[in-house]
């Protein structure tokens, strides 16, 4: 069905089921091409539901077999079958059973929702609507049942896993066995899942606060069992923090974790078998990054975390996804911010806020962080709901303070505990704890848009007052033309010109804690007892999702960079004013004139560097590393000139290489580790900013920076600084760069993961001719369009992190991109439409690439067959 015809769901139009199931009984003898499942459902009519109701239950592509009401095979004008539907037209008005059998071939399933085989592992992928592709079921969050399986198959499939804990499991006749899983926590069919395969694993006990041991396990190919050790570490590190952070233990007896080469997404959270993109599970120094290691630690935290957010209470419908999502990365942000630091993991999280929220935000695929409609569900785990759905958590926290916060969330566990709840709900929670009106805060969750905050202060040097104005506006999104404001907590403090914080004091206390609440479109507080001169620090710590105006000149920025006690505001400094100087590069170069860049900003990061670098690298890589192309793209807005934005940032990092090439040596050298290597946090913080600050050396000298990078290239005992070396060689054209290209595959060509890496560098060459160069990749005996991760890889890095390439003016990178997602829209929707979000900003570009953008929008929404998914996203996308 084309997703211009296909019809609305509304949230306003919620409605219980008319039958619930109790029970799920499911045998799946698995077979490569013709998995037969038969499925037992205990059902009863739903007293919420309509009496004598016929019982429609979803289906996808199925193949009908049988079935039989209480044991006895139905008569033909019983029901109807067909691969959508399995309709039972006039159910029993007491508790039946219904045993239906289908026949699926997972071999044949491209699209990876439903049961299918990645490597010949057989494994299943349900959310959001995928168990309608293995059996007939009302397949949506708000039906709770306890699921038995039981699983058969040839001996040469060893392994068989289901959810829940292990019931029995025994040799049968003919090369074949069985395993039987039992899960007594009611879940909906979204967190059903099976495993079947012949893997390697590595496994632990865990022993809860409360004494009960658990069985914890990682799967991985054949092989590969050492690369799992981090992730079963991670895993229970996380189930520690969970208890001591926020009361929570699990609860089965076994917690499996199968990884598997082709996912569609990263992770998935089914009951006690979570399944893995092998991205987010296999590590090891030769072929993971450090950020490799903290995006596995945090994914595997983030799937973990589901168990209560999520699995023990889930979502009454899809409209209320941010309760479960918004509310785990909340989480997960903050196990990684323990674990490791919180200032540098704050600002890697609203990096990606800005660089993937914001523009959703701000462009035609909008929408609250819960959507009041949808044609296709996959195509709303978006940003928004995911990283804005995150902010609004800490959002209120920050309103109601830490210790409601805890005690809120307890609430919601005891009182939800076993259901499938609604925002509403939560947010009762909240305010029962706190005892706090939060109707206002609610707001968050219904309107799109970034707020824009704007702030204007003066400072009355006899009186000893500093005025402080704060407004807000945000402006339209699609279907919402009208704003109201939002309740914006803004964190802040004021520095003196002499570098010291000033005490915070208001006649009516309006800064509690130092957080001053912006409910309305304006509001005005007056300081008093201000000694000197202050720079306002707002935001602190990015306290709401918010788009700040500032009226601070370069001169106040660099004072908060220099003596901010906030180290997100230190850094938010910097980053502005380099902001304004690339913007203003870009200004210069369309007037035809030069570069310039003022000298303020290379002696204030020569000091920071003296004084920090060695101390916290971490978050001087995080200092160092200036805003990128999509950044000076936003803050610029409309009539976006890709190439130029490139140039005018590469000269002022030219610049700033060229002011700092002695300190920039000087550190390189105090940087190198000679321990042997760990992921942890010290370790990864010293390679980040020493592959930072070689970055910015070759921006400044081409020829010696190249040398340092080939040696790093050549001596390297780890993918950080090998891969380090080899990006920075990318960027220069040459055999130099083909050769290590070259000696890279040859060392890596048998691993695919690091195969990834591979195409993704070359795709994000910001060169003329990597479009050829993507293009030739794509016939390399090592791409194909039929695994996601090779894919995004591949064309996901061409067109998410090449603007200038993706954009080219002549309008060829948007056509490849274009034909791309059409020809493996086929065979995998989900990745054809995440790909098509490419666009998403098109709206912003100068007229001649937004006229090419366009046609490329259009020659996709008109190609037929076209998929739901897509059709929805470049329908959206020309509205
Ligand atoms: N429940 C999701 C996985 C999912 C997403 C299933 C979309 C179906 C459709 C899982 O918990 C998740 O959020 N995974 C993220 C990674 C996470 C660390 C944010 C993902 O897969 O990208
Ligand atoms: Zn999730």
């Amino acid at each position: 069905m084309r997703a211009d015809n296909a019809p609305v769901i509304r949230l306003e139009d919620y409605q219980p089921t008319d039958y619930l199931i109790d029970t799920v009984s499911l045998a799946i003898g698995l077979h490569p091409t013709e998995t037969r499942v038969t499925a037992t459902l205990a059902l009863r009519p739903n007293p919420a539901g309509h009496a004598g109701a016929s019982l429609a239950l979803d289906g996808d592509e199925l193949v009908f077999v049988s079935a039989a009401l209480d044991g006895s095979p139905l008569a033909a004008d019983a029901y109807t079958a067909s691969p959508e539907k399995f309709v039972l037209h006039r159910p029993p008005q007491q508790p039946f059973t219904l045993t239906i059998e289908t026949c699926v071939n997972p071999t044949a399933n491209t699209k990876l929702m439903g049961l299918y085989r990645s490597n010949g592992t057989y494994c299943t992928q349900c959310e959001a609507d995928g168990f309608r592709r293995i059996t007939y079921f009302l397949d949506r969050p708000d039906v709770l049942s306890v699921y038995t399986t039981r699983i058969e198959a040839d001996t040469d499939t060893p392994l068989l896993l289901g959810n829940g804990n292990p019931a029995e499991a025994g040799a049968l006749a003919e090369g074949r066995h069985f395993a039987v899983w039992h899960d007594p926590f009611p879940k909906p069919s979204y967190l059903f899942a099976i495993v079947g395969g012949d893997l390697d694993h590595v496994e632990d006990v865990f022993t809860t606060a409360s004494g009960r041991k658990v069985k914890v396990a990682v799967y991985v190919e054949r092989g590969k069992r050492e690369r799992a050790r981090y992730a079963l570490d991670a895993l229970q590190r996380a189930m520690r923090w969970d208890e001591e952070v926020f009361g929570r233990e699990y609860d089965l007896d076994v917690f499996n974790i199968v990884a598997v080469s082709a996912f569609n997404m990263g992770a998935m959270e089914n009951k006690g078998l979570n399944i893995f993109n092998d991205k987010y599970v296999l590590a090891s120094a030769d072929t993971a990054t450090d950020s490799d290691y903290a995006n596995i630690e945090a994914v595997i935290a983030h799937e973990y975390f589901h168990n209560w957010t999520g699995n023990r209470i889930t979502c009454r419908d899809w409209f209320q996804l941010c309760l479960k999502e918004g509310l785990t990365v909340f989480r997960d942000q903050e196990f990684s911010s323990d674990a490791r630091s919180r200032p540098v993991k704050r600002i890697a999280d609203v990096r990606v806020l800005r660089s993937a929220q914001f523009p959703e935000d701000a462009g035609p695929l909008a929408h609250p962080v819960r959507p009041r409609a949808y044609k296709e569900i996959n195509n709303f785990y978006t940003a928004t709901v995911y990283e804005k759905g995150a902010e609004l958590i800490r959002v209120l926290k920050t309103l109601v303070g830490g210790q409601h916060f805890r005690r809120g969330m307890d609430l919601y566990f005891e009182r939800h505990d076993g259901t499938a709840a609604t925002i509403e709900e939560f947010i009762a929670c909240f305010a029962e704890a706190s005892g706090r009106d939060l109707s206002a805060f609610s707001q968050w969750y219904e309107q799109a848009g970034t707020p824009r905050l704007s702030a204007r202060g003066r400072y009355d040097a006899g009186a000893k007052t500093y005025t402080l104005t704060l407004a807000q506006t945000t402006l339209p999104t699609p279907d919402q033309p009208e704003k109201r404001p939002m309740v914006i907590p803004v964190a802040l403090g004021l520095i003196g010109e002499s570098g010291r914080e000033l005490p915070l004091t208001t006649a009516d206390g309006a800064t509690d804690g130092g957080v001053l609440v912006l409910d309305g479109a304006e509001r005005t507080v007056i300081f008093t007892d201000v000694v000197e001169r202050p720079v306002p620090s707002l935001l602190r710590g990015f306290s709401a999702p918010a788009i700040l105006d500032l009226d601070l000149t370069d001169d106040d920025l660099l004072v908060l960079f220099a003596h901010d006690t906030d180290a997100f505001n230190q850094w938010q400094a910097a980053q502005t004013v380099a902001t304004r100087i690339i913007v203003r590069a870009v200004d210069a170069l369309h007037a035809g004139g030069t570069v310039q860049v003022p000298v303020g900003l290379a002696q204030a990061l020569g000091h920071f560097l003296d004084a920090r670098a060695l101390r916290d690298p971490a978050f001087a890589a995080q200092v160092l590393s200036l805003p990128g192309e999509a950044d000076i793209a936003r803050e610029i807005g409309e009539n976006i000139d890709p190439e130029a934005i490139f140039t005018a940032r590469k000269a002022v990092r030219e610049t700033l290489g060229q002011a700092l090439a002695g300190k920039l040596a000087h550190l390189y050298g105090e940087l190198a580790i000679d321990a042997p290597y760990s992921p942890d946090a010290a370790q990864a913080g010293k390679r980040a900013l020493r592959n930072g600050v070689l970055g910015l050396l070759t921006a400044g000298d081409a020829a010696r920076g190249e040398a340092l990078a080939r040696a790093q290239f050549d001596a390297a005992t780890n993918m950080t600084d090998r891969l380090g070396a080899l990006s920075v060689l990318s960027l220069v054209a040459g055999e130099a760069r083909e050769a290590a290209l070259q000696a890279f595959y040859d060392r890596y060509r048998d691993d695919p993961l690091v195969l990834d890496k591979w195409f993704a560098l070359q795709a994000s060459i910001p060169e003329a001719g990597t479009l050829e160069r993507v293009k030739r990749l794509l016939s390399h005996p090592a791409f194909s369009l039929s695994n996601p991760n090779r894919t995004r890889a591949l064309i996901g890095s061409f067109a998410m992190a090449n603007l200038t390439q993706f954009a080219r003016a002549d309008g060829a990178g948007f056509a490849f991109v274009a034909d791309v997602i059409l020809q493996l829209d086929p065979a995998n929707p989900q990745v054809a439409s995440r790909l098509s979000t490419a666009f998403r900003t098109w709206k912003t570009l100068e007229p001649g690439r937004r006229a090419h953008a366009e046609a490329a929008l259009r020659r996709i929404a008109a190609a037929t067959p076209l998929s739901q998914d897509v059709a929805d996203i470049v329908t959206r996308s020309l509205a």
